[in-house]
C-alpha cells in the first residue's frame, strides 16, 4: 500500500555513510545536523519547483508536483538549515515502488548527497513491503545513470524515443532494484 507524505523527519548522519573511500568533506556534510529529510508540504512546492526548473530541460509543472503531492505518493525534501537542496518522489503500491523523481539542487551535486536521498528512498519502500524498485532514466544522463547503476539497479529494457530533447528523441532505460 502507498505510503503517505507524513513519515517522521529522517535525520541524516546515519553511520552508514562513513564509507571507504568517501573524501572527508563529503562526510562532512552527510554528518550535518542541520541536514535532514522530511515529508513534502505544500508550502515547499515553490523552493521545490525552483530546483526542478534550474535542473531539468524539460521539467515537470507546478501543477504535477502539486498533484503528485496531493497523491498518495511518498514526497519528500531534503533541507539543509531548512534551506531546500533537493527532493525525492515515488509512488509505492502492490508490492512495488517507483522512483518518480529524484533531484539534488545543482550547486549542491557531487558530495554524497544524491546517494544518500537514493538510499532514504530505497528504505522507505522496503519499510513499506515493496520488493522491487523500478525507475525510467533519459539514456544520456550519465550522472544518474552511474548513480543507479552504483547502486545494484539493473537494466531490465528500453523504452525507445521516450523522451523528447531539443532536437529530437531519446531512449528511456528501465531500471530496476531487488529490495
Ligand atoms: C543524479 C543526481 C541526483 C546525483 O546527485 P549527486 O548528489 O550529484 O550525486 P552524489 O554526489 O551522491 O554521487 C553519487 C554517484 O552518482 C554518480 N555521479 C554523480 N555525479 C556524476 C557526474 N557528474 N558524472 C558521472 N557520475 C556522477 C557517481 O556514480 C557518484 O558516485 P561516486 O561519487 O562514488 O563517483 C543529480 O545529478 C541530479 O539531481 N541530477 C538532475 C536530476 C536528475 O537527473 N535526476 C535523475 C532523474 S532519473
Amino acid at each position: 500500500m502507498a505510503r503517505s507524505a507524513t513519515s517522521q523527519t529522517d535525520a541524516v548522519g546515519s553511520k552508514d555513510d562513513d564509507l571507504p573511500g568517501v573524501p572527508a568533506n563529503m562526510n562532512t556534510l552527510l554528518k550535518d545536523p542541520l541536514l535532514q529529510i522530511s515529508p513534502m508540504q505544500l508550502d515547499d512546492v515553490a523552493a521545490v519547483m525552483e530546483i526542478e526548473l534550474r535542473a531539468y530541460e524539460f521539467p515537470w509543472s507546478e501543477g504535477n508536483m502539486r498533484d503528485c503531492l496531493n497523491s498518495n505518493y511518498y514526497c519528500c525534501v531534503y533541507r539543509l538549515d531548512d534551506r531546500c537542496i533537493g527532493y525525492g518522489v515515488m509512488s509505492i503500491g502492490a508490492g512495488e515502488a517507483q522512483i518518480l523523481n529524484i533531484c539534488i539542487d545543482s550547486s549542491m551535486r557531487g558530495q554524497g548527497l544524491g546517494r544518500r536521498l537514493l538510499r532514504h528512498l530505497i528504505a522507505t519502500a522496503g519499510k513499506s513491503s515493496a520488493d522491487t524498485m523500478f525507475l525510467e532514466v533519459r539514456a544520456s544522463n550519465l550522472a544518474a545513470v552511474s548513480l543507479y547503476d552504483s547502486m545494484g539497479f539493473n537494466e531490465m529494457g528500453r523504452r525507445r524515443g521516450y523522451y523528447p530533447t531539443e532536437s529530437g528523441r531519446e531512449d528511456a532505460l528501465m531500471l530496476a532494484l531487488s529490495l
